[in-house]
């Protein structure tokens, strides 16, 4: 699966948003209006470029991708081309996209709606998105990033049976952008958020809803004996990494956030989506051995492969301090 950013606008401000370098917020002074939504032309060169890659999974996001005045005809597209879809929103959506996915009647698309704790909410942003919930009901699944470490994930459990959702949930871990400013969860503090989602797992499980991790988690943040259970209840752990490829709305293309400020190129220099990986990963290789901190060395889960070590944007800002992440 490759990602597009349909647009590089958003209506929410997330202190932790890693695509925050790579996005111009509606009120930053000086954000550049000039480029502002993926052009329907560069859309098509995007799908014969999927098609190049045989690929036929496509991520939209953004910014907030629903925001994009063509919002109906690019999923039009990518559908009619055969693409599965997973849209990733903030729920904020504008109506006429609301009202198109709510008709819209295919197993090719899939909308992950991440969500904020409620009581981090701007005026309205609460109202707005149970809207959402309301009208998509199944066809979203909630996603949670956590940004603080004493994090409470209940209301997730509350917002799946109030609206029906989906009973698979996609928890994310924040993670910093190399050489840049976003918060994020301090290694730190991965034990304790590993002792959060051990617990809400016990919630989960029961009632037949399903954690995914995404990337960045690692072995040692959750205590041992609560690995087993979590497993017994439902939770999924992702153990790989690789440049998910996101491509911008000028056509840029990085290996994924957090490198976004690493190195990008522009579509234009590739032929296919494997391209771009090879060339990233011949470019992380060094890297993967290692892991962010002196413990990873020799740790057997790494050893093992049941491990990475945490985001790879961890590990090269260990060898470059300069590049350190921010505090969170
Ligand atoms: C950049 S957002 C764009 C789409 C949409 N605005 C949204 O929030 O879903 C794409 C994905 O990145 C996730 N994300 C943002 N900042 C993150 C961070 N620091 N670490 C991990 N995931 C993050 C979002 O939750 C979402 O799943
Ligand atoms: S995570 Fe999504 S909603 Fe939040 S600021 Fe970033 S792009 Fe916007
Ligand atoms: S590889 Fe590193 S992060 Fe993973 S369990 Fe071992 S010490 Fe922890």
């Amino acid at each position: 699966m490759g990602n597009v950013l349909l647009t590089n606008y958003c209506n929410r401000r997330c202190k932790y948003c890693f695509a925050q370098e790579k996005i111009a917020f509606e009120d930053a002074a000086g954000a550049d209006k000039s480029k502002r939504f993926l052009s329907l032309d560069d859309l098509e060169k995007v799908i014969r470029f999927f098609k190049r890659s045989a690929t036929n999974q496509v991520g939209l996001l953004g910014g907030e991708p629903t925001l994009h005045p063509d919002f109906p005809v690019i999923i039009d597209r990518f559908l009619a081309e055969g693409f599965r879809i997973k849209l990733f929103s903030n729920g904020l959506m504008p109506g006429a996209a609301l009202e198109y996915l709510g008709r819209l009647d295919s197993e090719q698309m899939l909308t992950i709606i991440n969500v904020n704790h409620p009581d981090d909410a701007l005026p309205g942003e609460r109202d707005q998105v149970a809207a959402t919930l309301d009208a998509l009901k199944r066809k979203v699944a909630l996603g949670f990033n956590i940004y603080r470490p004493d994090f409470d994930g209940e209301f997730l459990i509350d917002l799946v049976e109030r609206y029906d959702l989906d009973r698979h949930i996609r928890l994310g871990l924040t993670q910093p952008i190399l050489g840049g400013q976003n918060t994020h969860i301090l290694r730190e503090h991965y034990p304790e958020v590993g002792q959060r989602i051990a617990r809400l797992a016990e919630l989960t499980g029961p009632r037949g809803i399903f954690l995914g991790l995404d990337c960045g988690f690692t072995v040692c943040m959750f205590k041992p004996e609560d690995i087993g259970p979590m497993i017994y209840n439902g939770v999924t752990f992702k153990l790989t990494c690789n440049p998910i490829v996101d491509i911008g709305v000028d056509l840029s293309v990085w290996s994924c956030f957090p490198l976004s400020r690493w190195e990008t190129t522009h579509l234009d220099q590739f032929e296919t989506r494997q391209e771009i990986v090879r060339y990233y990963e011949n470019k992380l290789q060094a890297f993967r051995g290692v892991g962010a901190t002196a413990d990873c060395l020799e740790c057997r889960h790494k050893l093992g492969g049941n491990c990475l070590g945490g985001c790879i944007a961890q590990t090269i800002a260990s060898f470059t301090p300069a590049l350190g992440p921010s505090a969170a």
